[in-house]
């Protein structure tokens, strides 16, 4: 299971890696260059592809930039679902674009450098934000977007970034083209509310596109050690009790329904695997930062004793886990909103 994240509190944003745009209020991350943009070479079926931002996270990721690196972990862990997305909405240079609960922003920067869009990350965590535009930095350093994002302001592949809550978001009735949510609403105390923000800033005819877990669709078999196993659901149960939903991927066609989207596709993005995992595979070591990062909190929260927390941390720390079969699927619901 790969899609969690923590609902850190707002801070100052520093402003070294962002810049303020008075006209906007945008935070710019990846500034056009003033070449045209033009689809990068190759085939964005191919893994090699995808090579250079593959590379910037890798750099983030070395250089510890990540406040939460499982987060990033689970961002890089992630391209094959997340990119097989991009055919199915049909994105197009120009298309002005926002993607809502950006994280490390990996939706902005591949709809940007592959496909020309225009796109603005919005996040509630501010450090999240310092965190997406340093990976848009490192993409620049590597060529992604400097070479592909650029041009006239209506022809331009830009990347920008503004701090908001989903429910309350800074655009007008009917901005963006698309509007793309990925692994967001789990987090959010009020669903319907933050779809209905979401459809009233994509334009009538417009694309409307939300990712996200459903635990009922995830399974494992024979599973963690015990004391693991015990974290991993003591950990769902504080997301719970937070406010989010890891059953919300089957509820929301219908929320989509109601808030005015015309549902084309409903997909599932499966991940499997078999096998043992040792400390230092990425999954197993992406599992222990995520509970890690949850620990004092679950402690806290009554939901499980220090002793068998700490335990758990220690055998997936230190120890090989016993061969499973891991079948992980996210649902992907694409519309268009209704005139
Ligand atoms: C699991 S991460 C997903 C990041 C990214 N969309 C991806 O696919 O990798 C969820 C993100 O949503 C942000 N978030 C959570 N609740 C939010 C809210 N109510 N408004 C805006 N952002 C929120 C978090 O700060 C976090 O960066």
């Amino acid at each position: 299971m790969v899609s969690q994240c923590r609902h850190p509190t707002l801070r100052a944003l520093p402003d070294q890696n962002l810049t303020s745009s008075r006209a906007t209020g945008l935070l710019a991350g990846a500034p056009p260059t003033g070449a045209p943009w033009r689809p990068p070479a190759g085939n964005p079926g191919d893994p090699q592809f995808w090579r250079p931002v593959d590379s910037a996270y890798e750099q983030v990721l070395q250089e510890e930039r990540a406040r939460y690196p499982w987060l990033l972990l689970q961002t890089m862990a992630t391209g094959v679902p997340r990119r097989a997305l991009y055919s199915a909405l049909g994105a197009r240079a120009g298309w002005r674009v926002l993607d809502a609960g950006t994280g490390f922003a990996p939706v902005a920067v591949e709809m940007a450098g592959a496909f020309g869009c225009q796109v603005v990350g919005v996040d509630y965590d501010r450090d999240q934000l310092e965190r997406a535009a340093a990976t848009t930095h490192a993409l620049r350093a590597v060529g992604w977007l400097q070479t592909h994002s650029a041009g006239s302001a209506t022809n331009a592949a830009t990347v920008s970034f503004a701090a908001a809550l989903v429910g309350g978001l800074p655009f007008g009735e009917g901005t963006f083209d698309a509007v793309v949510a990925r692994f967001l609403l789990q987090h959010v105390a009020d669903p319907s509310g933050a779809i209905a923000e979401l459809v009233r800033v994509t334009k009538p005819g417009g694309v409307v596109c939300i990712i996200d877990v459903d635990d009922g669709l995830c399974l494992s078999h024979p599973g963690p050690p015990e004391a693991v196993r015990r974290l991993e659901d003591a950990y769902q149960q504080a997301q719970q009790e937070r406010g989010g939903d890891r059953m919300i991927g089957r509820k929301v066609p219908e929320m989509l329904d109601a808030a005015g989207v015309a549902v084309g596709h409903v997909l599932v993005l499966p991940q499997a695997a078999y096998g043992r995992t040792s400390p230092t595979d990425w999954s197993q070591r992406l599992l222990h930062l995520r509970l890690s990062t949850f620990a004092e909190e679950i402690v806290e929260r009554g939901l499980l004793d220090e002793a068998t927390v700490n335990e758990a941390l220690r055998q997936l720390a230190t120890e090989e886990m016993p061969a499973t079969t891991v079948v992980d699927m996210h649902l992907a619901v694409i519309g268009h909103r209704r005139p």
